[in-house]
C-alpha cells in the first residue's frame, strides 16, 4: 500500500487540513507532479526530445492518441502554474524555463497556420509541431482561448517584473506579445469558437471567462508602462464579454458551457473557468462567478452530480461525497472516463472558496446556493454566517472534507510512480489514453497550492460592474431580454446595439455592444433591461473605424414586467 510507506514522515500542513490521506497523498505527488511536467518541456526535458525550447509536448504518447504536439492552451495552463510557482515564491528554479516560453511564444505567434496568418487569424491555431512549423492536418479550428491563456500567463509573469522594476524587458519583450494576443481576443472575441474540448464550435463559457480576464488584466498593464492607446477598446469589449458571460447561466442552477453542442451543458469547462479566473480580492462576487459565488457553487454541485451515475467506480458512493468526475456526461473520446484535472478541478474550487470565507471571516447562502451548503449541514438556512458561528466551522469542516474527497479519488487512482495519464477508467481506475500528460500534473500542482492556501495575484476581477447586472435572478427590477437580428456581414464587420437606457449605453455608439455571431447570420446578444419599460434601439454595424447606423425610425419594445419569463426580440437588420 502506497501511502502506508510514506505517513512515517508526512508531519506537515496547513491549519484546515482534515485528511491525512491527502497530506499523505500531496507530499509524495508534488514532487513527482512537477518532475512529470518538466520532462514535458523542452530542451531538456527527459520526456520531450525534439521539443524546441519552450516548447510544451501535451504528453509524450504518439499514438493512440497522437499528442506529441504543443498546444497553446495546454502550453499557457502549465507555465501559468509554473510563473504562479516562481512569482509567489514557491520554486525559485524556474526562471529559465519561463525565459524558454517566452522565446517560443514570439516564435510560434509568427507561424502562418491553417488558421491564417499573424494578422489574419493565425492566433486561434490550437497546436503547433514540437519544432515549431505549423500543424497542417485537419482540426477543430480555431480554438480562441489559447491567446488569452497564453496573455494571462505572461501579464502575470510582466507584473512581478514590474514590481522588480524590470520594465524595460516588459516593455520590449513581453508586450509586443502580449498586445498581438489581446488584440485578437478584442477583435474576435465574438467570432465562433471551437471549446477547449476541440468539438464544439460555438460560444464557450471557459473561453469567454478567460477571454474576460485577459482584457481586464491587459488595460491595467497598459496603464502601468503607459500603452494607452490599447485602453479604450480594451475597456470597452472587456465590458461587452462582462455582459456575454451573464448569457451562460441557466435557470435551471448551473452554467451551460457551450452555446452550441446539443448537450446537457454540465461540462467542467465551468469549472476550470472558475479556477482559471480566481481572484480572492473579488470575493465571492457573482459577476465573474467567483469559486465561492453562488452560481459558481450551484454549478459545481451540479457538475458533479451528473457523474454519479456514468462511472461504475462512483457506484455506492455517498450523495454527499466526492466522486470521480470527467469532461461532461455525455463524453465519449477514448472510452469517455473521468480525468483527473477535472477531478483536481473540482476539489481547487472549493480550496479557493475556503480561501475566501477565512479571509472574510464569513459565508453566505443563498437560495441558489443552499443545496450545496445542506450537503455539509442539512439544517442550514438562507443567512450570512461569521466566523465566530458553529455553522460557519460545520459547513468549512464539510467543505474541506468534501473538497480533499476528490483529491482522495485521485489518489485511489494514482499509480505508485505518481504518473498521470489523461483519463482513468470508469470500471476501475487504471490509467487511459494520454501517458503523462501535463496538464494534469499542472492540475494537481494548482490543487495543491490552493489547499495550503496559496493565493494567486489579483488580476482586476473586484468591484466590476455591468450594464447587464447579474442574470441570477438575485439583480433588481430587470428582465433579460434577448435580441437577435438577421444581419449579413463582410469580414471585418460586426453587429452592436445602443439604445434610450444605461443598459444600451444611452445612445453612445462608442461603446454600443457587440452581437455575438455565433449562429451567424443571426447575431444575438442578452441584455437586463428595466422592466416594463418603453426602450429605444437601434443595431449599428462597425467596420474598424467605421459606423453605419440602421436606418430611421428607432426600432422599440416595450419590457414585461419584472419577474417575467425571459423576453425575446427577433429583428431582420434594416
Ligand atoms: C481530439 C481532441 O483532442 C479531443 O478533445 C476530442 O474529444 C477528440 N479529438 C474527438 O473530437
Ligand atoms: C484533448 C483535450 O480535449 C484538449 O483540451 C487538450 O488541449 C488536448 N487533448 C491536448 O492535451
Amino acid at each position: 500500500m502506497l501511502f502506508a510507506t510514506f505517513c512515517g514522515f508526512l508531519a506537515v500542513s496547513n491549519a484546515w487540513a482534515q485528511s491525512s490521506t491527502v497530506d499523505a497523498y500531496i507530499s509524495t505527488e508534488s514532487p513527482l507532479a512537477k518532475a512529470g511536467l518538466l520532462a514535458n518541456i523542452g530542451p531538456s526535458g527527459s520526456k520531450s526530445s525534439g521539443a524546441l525550447s519552450g516548447i510544451v509536448i501535451a504528453s509524450p504518447s504518439n499514438v493512440n492518441p497522437d499528442y506529441l504536439y504543443t498546444w497553446t492552451r495546454d502550453s499557457a495552463l502549465v507555465f501559468q502554474t509554473i510563473i504562479d510557482q516562481f512569482t509567489l515564491g514557491l520554486d525559485t528554479t524556474l526562471r529559465g524555463e519561463i525565459d524558454n516560453y517566452v522565446g517560443a511564444q514570439a516564435i510560434i505567434q509568427q507561424i502562418s497556420n491553417p488558421s491564417g496568418t499573424i494578422t489574419t487569424g493565425g492566433l486561434g491555431e490550437p497546436k503547433f509541431n514540437i519544432d515549431e512549423t505549423a500543424f497542417t492536418g485537419a482540426w477543430g479550428r480555431p480554438q480562441r482561448d489559447g491567446p488569452a491563456l497564453r496573455s494571462n500567463a505572461l501579464i502575470t509573469w510582466a507584473n512581478f517584473l514590474l514590481s522588480e522594476n524590470n520594465s524595460t524587458y516588459v516593455t520590449n519583450t513581453l508586450w509586443p506579445i502580449i498586445q498581438n494576443d489581446l488584440n485578437y481576443v478584442a477583435e474576435n472575441w465574438n467570432q465562433s469558437t471551437f471549446d477547449l474540448w476541440e468539438e464544439v464550435d460555438s460560444s464557450s463559457f471557459f473561453t469567454t471567462a478567460v477571454q474576460h480576464r485577459s482584457l481586464r488584466q491587459g488595460v491595467q498593464l497598459a496603464n502601468a508602462i503607459g500603452q494607452t492607446s490599447v485602453v479604450s477598446s480594451w475597456t470597452t469589449q472587456a465590458e461587452n464579454l462582462l455582459c456575454f458571460l451573464q448569457s451562460f447561466w441557466n435557470t435551471a442552477g448551473y452554467i451551460t458551457a457551450n452555446t452550441g453542442g446539443g448537450r446537457s451543458g454540465k461540462d467542467a469547462n465551468t469549472v476550470l473557468a472558475s479556477i482559471h479566473t480566481f481572484d480572492a480580492a473579488a470575493g465571492c462576487d457573482v459577476l465573474t462567478f467567483q469559486p465561492c459565488s453562488d452560481a459558481a457553487l450551484s454549478n459545481l454541485l451540479t457538475y458533479v452530480d451528473a457523474f454519479r451515475s456514468v462511472y461504475s467506480i462512483n457506484s455506492g458512493i455517498a450523495e454527499n461525497a466526492a466522486v470521480a468526475t470527467g469532461r461532461y456526461p455525455e463524453d465519449s473520446y477514448q472510452g469517455g472516463n473521468p480525468w483527473y484535472l477535472a477531478t483536481f478541478a473540482v476539489a481547487e474550487q472549493l480550496y479557493d472558496s475556503l480561501i475566501v470565507w477565512n479571509a472574510q471571516g464569513s459565508l453566505n447562502v443563498t437560495s441558489l446556493s443552499l443545496p450545496f451548503f445542506q450537503l455539509f449541514d442539512s439544517s442550514v438556512a438562507v443567512g450570512t454566517y461569521a466566523s465566530s458561528t458553529s455553522t460557519f466551522t460545520t459547513i468549512t469542516a464539510g467543505v474541506q472534507d468534501y473538497a480533499d474527497g476528490f483529491v482522495e479519488i485521485v489518489a485511489q487512482y494514482t499509480p505508485s510512480y505518481g504518473e498521470l495519464s489523461e483519463q482513468y477508467s470508469k470500471t476501475d481506475g487504471s490509467q487511459l489514453s494520454a501517458v503523462d500528460l501535463t496538464w494534469s500534473y499542472a492540475s494537481a500542482l494548482t490543487a495543491f497550492d490552493a489547499r495550503a492556501g496559496i493565493t494567486p495575484a489579483s488580476w482586476g476581477a473586484s468591484n466590476l460592474t455591468s450594464t447587464c447586472g447579474t442574470s441570477t435572478g438575485s439583480g433588481g427590477d430587470t428582465v433579460a431580454v434577448t435580441f437577435n437580428v438577421d444581419a449579413t456581414t463582410v469580414f471585418g464587420e460586426n453587429i452592436y446595439i445602443c439604445g434610450s437606457v444605461d443598459a444600451l449605453q444611452n445612445w453612445d455608439p462608442d461603446t454600443a455592444l457587440l452581437l455575438s455571431s455565433a449562429d451567424y447570420p443571426i447575431w444575438s446578444i442578452t441584455i437586463n433591461l428595466p422592466a416594463s419599460t418603453d426602450i429605444q434601439y437601434k443595431y449599428i454595424r462597425k467596420d474598424g473605424s467605421s459606423i453605419t447606423w440602421e436606418s430611421d425610425p428607432n426600432m422599440e419594445i416595450t419590457t414585461p414586467a419584472s419577474g417575467s419569463e425571459s423576453y425575446t426580440e427577433n429583428d431582420t437588420w434594416r
